[in-house]
């Protein structure tokens, strides 16, 4: 792992106007990304975790600039994507893929394996006969385990671990540096998502790609990540190394995440907490530290004020006044 990073944010913001029309300004926003600062340096696995709804999918889609950002910079490799221009635009987006938690939706169920995979070098001129494309694509999808006789076959014809295989082989088709996994796992069995995991692993090392890994399961995302940050209401509330957020958890949400999950070392004592309650909404987030509401240590200023990240131990930041 090189300590460069590849993608740097500052304070990213994403807030959606809702309610809004032509005629009304909009009075509402989700503030589905609020105030993020994190690097991924080249090589490592970033795992990005947090319940449904706290902005995770939203933050890589920011990366991949598929969103816009309501405020904040992003550096890819120190290029500024809002300053740069069409043809560095072009360059940075062909090195970030994505990879989706439901692979059959995102394939066309229309197109053969040869086709799907084949796209983004057709549209690239990087192939320029069929012929080509069908070489092209016959090494990618010998890389992620599927075999020859799967070239002309349709997306129905695979198992969920195959389609999730496929859809990796996309990814991989342009060489990208950095790929977005985002819940890769989570729509499959849990000894077919242990494959998965195992072939994105042998990738990162054979390509020396960088993942932004999003879960909300805890116990994927320890076995592939190197750091891990826990994401609750568009703010990031703890970043730590995988195994200090497993060994030695700060945040009370990251504390209760933490007990719900099934761990795989005995070693570690757990006291279940119980999260209470769903997410608040974003679009009004509670005041002071947003994690108040459903906090059993909650004091009196965690209603008003809002806590800074904090530098607990080297590399381990925490979002919460008890670490002050
Ligand atoms: N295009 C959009 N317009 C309005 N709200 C959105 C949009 N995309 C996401 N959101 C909202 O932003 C919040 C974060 O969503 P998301 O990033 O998908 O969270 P996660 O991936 O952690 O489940 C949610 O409240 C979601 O409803
Ligand atoms: S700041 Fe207060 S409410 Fe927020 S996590 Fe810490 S103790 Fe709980
Ligand atoms: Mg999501």
């Amino acid at each position: 792992m090189n300590s460069d990073p590849l993608v740097r944010l500052e304070e990213v913001k994403k807030y959606f106007p809702i309610g809004g029309s032509f005629f009304r300004r909009n009075t509402a926003h989700v503030r589905a990304v609020d105030c993020v600062t994190l690097s991924i340096s080249k090589g490592e696995t970033l795992g990005l975790v947090g319940e449904s709804g706290c902005g995770k999918t939203t933050l890589g889609r920011l990366i991949l600039q598929i969103e816009t950002l309501t405020d904040g910079k992003i550096y890819i490799e120190g290029k500024n994507i809002v300053t740069a221009d069409r043809n560095e635009m072009r360059l940075l987006r062909r090195q970030m893929q994505i990879i989706f938690q439901d692979p059959y939706s995102s394939l066309n169920p229309r197109k053969t394996v040869a086709e799907i995979i084949g796209a983004p070098l057709v549209i690239q001129n990087i192939v320029r006969t069929r012929r080509e494309r069908d070489e092209k694509v016959l090494e990618l999808i010998m890389e992620v385990g599927l075999r020859s006789e799967h070239l002309y076959n349709y997306p129905h014809e695979f198992s969920g671990g195959q389609r999730q295989r496929i859809g990796i082989a996309r990814a991989l088709a342009l060489k990208p540096k950095l790929i977005v996994c985002d819940e890769p796992v989570s729509a499959l069995d849990v000894s077919v998502q242990a494959q998965v995991v195992n072939l994105l692993q042998d990738l990162q090392e054979r390509f020396g790609l960088t993942y932004l890994f999003i879960s909300h399961d805890l116990a994927v995302v320890e076995q592939i990540s190197n750091r891990v940050a826990v994401m609750y209401l568009g703010r990031i509330v703890e970043l730590a190394f995988s195994e200090t957020i497993y060994q030695d958890p700060k945040h009370p949400y990251t504390k209760a995440l933490i007990s719900a999950s099934p761990i795989p070392d005995p070693q570690v004592k757990k006291t279940p907490i119980v999260l209470e309650g769903d997410v608040p909404s974003p679009i009004n987030p509670p005041e002071g530290c947003h994690f108040h509401p459903r906090c059993v240590k909650a004091f009196d200023s965690c209603k008003k004020g809002v806590p800074e990240l904090i530098e607990v131990a080297k590399g381990h930041y925490v979002r919460c006044f008890l670490y002050l």
